[in-house]
């Protein structure tokens, strides 16, 4: 199977998961990049059953809309049974990578607001340590400098992501090198930098389900 029929596969397992558990009538969280792309593809048949969606990126939310399922901001949503979200990497603890479509923090945020995070991620995804891929790191614009060398001191090196502002308006750092021995302390590490608004690290809150085609 190539990465794409992958990708589409475990979005259409997902899309099976959601219509078993999923209470009629209930809010969905969606997730941002190809692989949910090709999730919010399999929903088309369910948007019937679904009270609508919150979305993790301004493109998604365009997406889900295009094919006729509401969306709602998570400010008018309590809590939502399900998130379905794909990774850049995912560890054996469901641990994970994210932001490589520069949507981390929405997704962090929509991530903290389910019960279940399902992940739909292809076998390239699936890693025994997280670190190969560069750690996504949306910063305020006037920290990025600092927040750099923060984190060259602790062997990472960070690059401006260019061309490229977040849907809340901000840079991305993509750092390279992170020795990931402890994705949790890293996380907490680097959630204590003055600046940073998220980083693409998932270890606090890891997925839930991991989905398999
Ligand atoms: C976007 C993400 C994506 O889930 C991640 O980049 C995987 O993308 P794709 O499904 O296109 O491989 O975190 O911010």
């Amino acid at each position: 199977m190539s990465q794409n029929e992958q990708k589409q596969a475990v979005a259409r397992a997902a899309a099976d998961y959601v219509a078993r558990h999923l209470p009629e009538g209930a809010i969905l969280g969606v997730g941002t990049g190809s692989t949910a792309n090709f999730f919010i593809d399999a929903l088309a048949a369910l948007r019937g059953r679904l009270g609508g969606a919150v979305a993790s990126s301004e493109a998604t939310r365009r997406r889900l809309e295009a094919i006729g399922v509401p969306t709602l901001d998570l400010n008018a949503v309590e809590r939502l049974a399900i998130y379905v979200d794909g990774a850049d990497e995912i560890d054996p603890q469901l641990r994970m990578i994210k932001g490589g479509g520069g949507a981390l923090t929405r997704e962090k945020i929509v991530a903290a607001a389910s019960d279940v995070f399902v992940c739909i991620a292809d076998d390239s995804k699936r890693v025994e340590r997280l670190g190969r891929f560069p750690l996504p790191i949306e910063v305020i614009p006037m920290a990025a400098r600092q927040i750099g060398r923060q984190l060259a001191a602790l062997g990472g090196e960070a690059e401006l992501r260019q061309g490229f502002v977040t849907d809340n308006g901000n840079p991305i750092l993509d750092v390279r090198h992170l020795v990931i021995d402890d994705p949790v302390a890293l996380e907490t590490a680097l959630n204590q930098m003055p600046g940073v608004v998220a980083c693409g690290l998932f270890a606090l809150r890891p997925a839930d389900v991991l989905m398999r085609a």
